[in-house]
């Protein structure tokens, strides 16, 4: 190793012990220890620049921004290189790819051995949820990539008051190696965005670690974000009793003042950071209703000393997806990425800017594509190419959305009143209807399901069940999920209400019945109302539902027979829903609830 690396601004045996021991193994050049300063942040981005994989923006129209573009062949996290490697298979469940967590180990020394050689080894030290907050939990992840590491001091709160906390109460600290697994020859020039073709996300459970490789990508290389804050801290919260969910959480302010929060679970493609920023109707805000953004991806919720479940976002941006991003879908995003924001794989524009399909009516007469090569939409026409890959992002810090809830950063977290899941189904699945019951409801959350988009995999249609959204990130067995969310009604002294939207219902034309963005607030008016005990609704087969005259249409023309359609609960297809419930459960049922059994059964016999 180089002499004169940074000294370490922590004593903790433990943590130096760890850092020496994968230096050893990995063989970087130089250790450098992050303060999470604006100093060395700009440092490293100055250094990213100089490399080629940073384009500074101009400051004018984008102060603080850069573009980076990625490797075409890493472009998104890789669910079939992610792996849970418990003890034993059946901990993993069907859910999860497992391996023997000997023979991985193995594996991952050899990939590990000399993976750093020639690059920096960064000391990355990370806390999910507001330093020192009851709630929170810490990680330190040793990275090679600086773009990991500014790209980290954006979603997660990093540095020298982190690593105070470890010296100061010795935490149990969630260590995280990764790699891009691009080892640099003496001598030999690197590349703008160094990762290998091999690529391994791996998670030990019960040792609470990960170890990721080969990938400098968002999800794969964020450790903070799918692999702690969800695939590990799921399996913290089942052994602690609380929950960590793929989930926004928004801030309902109603005219008289009084806020309500409510989580939501969607899965991919579903609109979730739209609906974490929504805007009312212009009726609604002159009635003085407002949406706070408190998160828009994890929650990690939490029963306080009175039982009341409470929510904190462990992150500290977003990591959004670019496309469809505009002032008309999202105009808090639009917003929150003005400055300061990395973005990754969008299109570069002639005078120093960013676009992307959606972001304006007008494309730009032309422009660099994701790959660098040159973009008109001419050549679009002709060919179909896309200036931004559909899975850029922007990568944004959450305190400069415009409606960041004031108490975002409470160490406590916010009180939630509901719990709200949904997908994308084009038949057969109401607008909205609350689940009778906390089990009722984690039964309409365990068998919630979305179609496929052309955009994600070119399948349209094909539905895909997505418990709780959770599918690629519950860290362990799923039967052994939905049993731990049954069981947390216990803990809990007032059970958030549970509600199922579905905003993407099609008529027989094939069209939308449902104008969805802003409207979906006189929705979400009456989840906050019956999670007050102030709206009424009817009792239906699969749960409560509000009749015409109990939402509010004010500004919007919305005929009772054209609800009535969007509403509409029909028996045989939803007997046919169930029976493929019941595809869901073979897979599970080993491990699978009776209350789940219960639960299905009622709802056949109402049906
Ligand atoms: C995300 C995802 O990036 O869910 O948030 O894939
Ligand atoms: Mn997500």
């Amino acid at each position: 190793m180089k002499p004169g690396s940074a000294r370490p601004p922590c004593r903790n045996p433990h943590l130096l012990r760890w850092v020496e021991k994968m230096a050893a193994l990995c063989e970087p050049a130089a250790i450098h220890w992050v303060d999470g300063s604006k100093q060395e942040y700009d440092r490293l981005c100055a250094q990213l620049v100089a490399a080629g994989t940073f384009t500074r923006l101009n400051a004018r129209r984008w102060p603080g921004c850069f573009h980076a573009r990625s490797d075409p062949g890493d472009v998104a996290r890789v669910e079939d290189r992610t792996f849970i490697c418990s003890y034993s298979r059946e901990a993993a469940g069907p859910n999860n790819q497992w391996m023997d967590p000997f023979e991985m180990r193995l594996k991952l020394r050899g990939l590990f051995r000399g993976a750093m050689r020639g690059r920096t080894m960064y000391v990355l030290p990370y806390s999910m949820g507001p330093v020192g907050s009851p709630l929170a939990r810490i990680g330190v992840q040793l990275t090679d990539s600086p773009y990991v590491v500014v790209s980290m001091r954006i979603m997660a709160r990093i540095g020298l008051p982190v690593f105070k906390i470890i010296d100061r109460d010795s935490v149990r600290v969630v260590p995280g190696l990764h790699s891009v697994g691009a080892p640099l020859a003496p001598g030999a020039k690197d590349v703008p965005w160094p990762c290998n073709p091999d690529k391994y996300i791996v998670h030990f459970p019960e040792t609470r670690e990960i170890w990721s490789y080969g990938s400098g990508y968002g999800g794969n290389a964020l450790l903070g974000k799918k692999c702690f804050a969800l695939r590990i801290a799921s399996n913290l919260a089942r052994d602690e009793g609380w929950l960590a969910e793929h989930m926004l959480i928004l801030g309902v302010e109603d005219p008289q003042g009084e806020k309500t929060y409510v989580a939501a679970a969607f899965p991919s493609a579903c609109g979730k950071t739209n609906f974490a920023m929504m805007i009312p109707p212009p009726a609604f805000q002159k009635q003085g209703w407002k949406i706070w953004t408190v998160g828009d991806d994890i929650a990690w919720l939490r029963p306080d000393a009175e039982g009341r479940l409470r929510a904190i976002n462990p992150e500290a941006g977003f990591f959004g997806v670019a496309p469809g991003t505009s002032l008309r879908t999202n105009p808090n995003a639009m917003a929150s990425l003005a400055r300061n924001t990395i973005f990754t794989n969008t299109a570069l524009t002639p005078d120093g800017g960013v676009w992307w399909e959606g972001m304006t009516d007008e494309p730009p007469a032309k422009c660099q594509d994701w790959q660098g090569n040159a973009w008109t939409p001419e050549i679009a026409k002709a060919t179909g190419a896309k200036a931004a890959h559909p899975n850029s992002r922007f990568t944004a810090p959450a305190a400069q959305c415009p409606t960041i809830d004031p108490d975002w950063e409470k160490p406590e977290g916010v009180p939630i009143s509901a719990i709200v899941f949904g997908g994308r189904r084009a038949a057969t699945i109401p607008l909205i209807y609350q689940a009778f019951n906390w089990t009722a409801g984690v039964y309409v959350g365990a068998t919630m399901g979305s179609e496929a988009t052309a955009a994600s995999t070119g399948t349209t249609g094909v539905l895909r069940r997505d418990p709780m959204a959770m599918k690629p990130f519950c860290g362990y067995h799923m039967g052994d999920y939905f049993r731990h969310w049954i069981a947390m009604q216990k803990r809990l002294s007032e059970t958030p209400r549970i509600f199922h939207v579905n905003w993407f219902r099609k008529g027989a034309d094939g069209k939308f019945l449902w104008p969805g963005f802003g409207d979906n607030m006189r929705v979400l008016k009456w989840i906050v109302d019956r999670s007050r005990g102030r709206a009424l609704g009817r009792e239906t087969p699969i749960g409560w539902m509000p009749r015409h005259e109990d939402l509010d249409w004010t500004g919007l023309k919305f005929s009772r027979e054209a609800f009535e359609a969007l509403q509409a609960v029909d028996r045989m297809a939803w007997r046919g829903e169930v029976m493929s419930h019941e595809e869901l459960f073979i897979e599970l049922h080993d491990r699978l609830p009776k209350e789940m059994i219960y639960e299905r059964e009622l709802l056949i016999c109402r049906l």
